[in-house]
């Protein structure tokens, strides 16, 4: 299993969850793997136990200049990038008549401000080292349709689908191939974030939101992160060199597109 053996990949948002489930697995595919987060205490630990293949590095995404810092190190840490999951995202949810201006900017720059500026600058450093590369966008079912008490995390996922698209579209002539992965719902500290954002919006008991949302799953339940690995390999490998500008759903079977 060493289907990334040389690679250099950075994954922001990875101290934990998801990204954290990609860099494992990346690290075990032979990568070294910049395990990049706003929580540098985290992101050590988890580095720490993913063991040599993995280091830790601070990124807020948010900010052009950590951003501009976190590709240094990892240059200097691994020589070079050839890989970038841009993970990192914040959640939140109200109705539609109370969402405030300062939710709206703070997702919005992170979100996609922030996949859009880190994509950026991999998209640099890799044009500079001049053998192509992989970024791999995270979107979610929330970009497919709107959701009522979601309007702003699902419209920065569809910001997403359509970065991945443009994006892809322009990076192919240099080798890089843009791509996205939409999750559905996967257990983690996100979900336990918005089924207490649920209880409080809907009057639910805690639990009860995720209870209700798994058994609409036709897969029957809640991914793992590890069910989002495969594809992240796949489409982080030399397999997916001629994948462009597409978002593929790992949600079990929610949305059809
Ligand atoms: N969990 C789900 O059900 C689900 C479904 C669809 C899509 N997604 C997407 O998958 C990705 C990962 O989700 P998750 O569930 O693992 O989330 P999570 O909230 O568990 O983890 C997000 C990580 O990002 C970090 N982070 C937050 N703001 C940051 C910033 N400004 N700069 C750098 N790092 C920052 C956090 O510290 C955290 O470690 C996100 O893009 C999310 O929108 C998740």
């Amino acid at each position: 299993m060493t289907r990334l053996a040389n690679k250099s990949a950075l994954i922001t948002g990875s101290a934990r969850g998801i990204g954290r489930g990609f860099a494992e697995r990346f690290v075990a595919e032979g990568a070294t793997v910049a395990i990049a987060d706003i929580n540098l205490e985290a992101a050590e630990a988890t580095a720490k136990e993913l063991g040599e293949g993995a280091y830790a590095v601070q990124i807020d995404v948010s900010d052009q200049a950590s951003i501009d810092v976190a590709m240094a190190s990892v240059v200097s840490h691994a020589g070079k990038l050839d890989i970038l999951i841009n993970n990192a995202a914040l959640f939140d949810a109200s109705e539609t008549v109370d969402i405030t201006r300062a939710t709206f900017d703070r997702l919005i720059g992170v979100n996609v401000a922030g996949t859009l500026f880190t994509m950026q600058a991999a998209a640099k450093q890799m044009i500079a080292q001049g053998h192509g590369g992989k970024i791999i966008n995270m979107a979610s079912q929330a970009g497919r349709r709107g959701e009522p008490l979601v309007l702003v995390y699902c419209s920065t996922k569809a910001a997403v689908i359509s970065m991945t698209q443009s994006a892809g579209l322009d990076l192919i002539r240099h080798g890089i191939n843009v791509n996205a992965i939409a999750p559905g719902v996967v257990d983690g500290e996100h979900w336990e974030h918005v089924d207490a954002t649920f209880a409080r919006l809907e009057g639910k008991k805690p639990g009860q939101k995720k209870a209700e949302v798994a058994a609409g799953v036709p897969a029957g339940r809640f991914a793992v992160p590890a069910d989002l690995t495969g594809m992240a390999v796949f489409l982080a490998s030399s397999e997916a060199d001629y994948i462009v500008s597409q978002t593929y759903n790992v949600d079990g079977g929610q949305w059809m597109s």
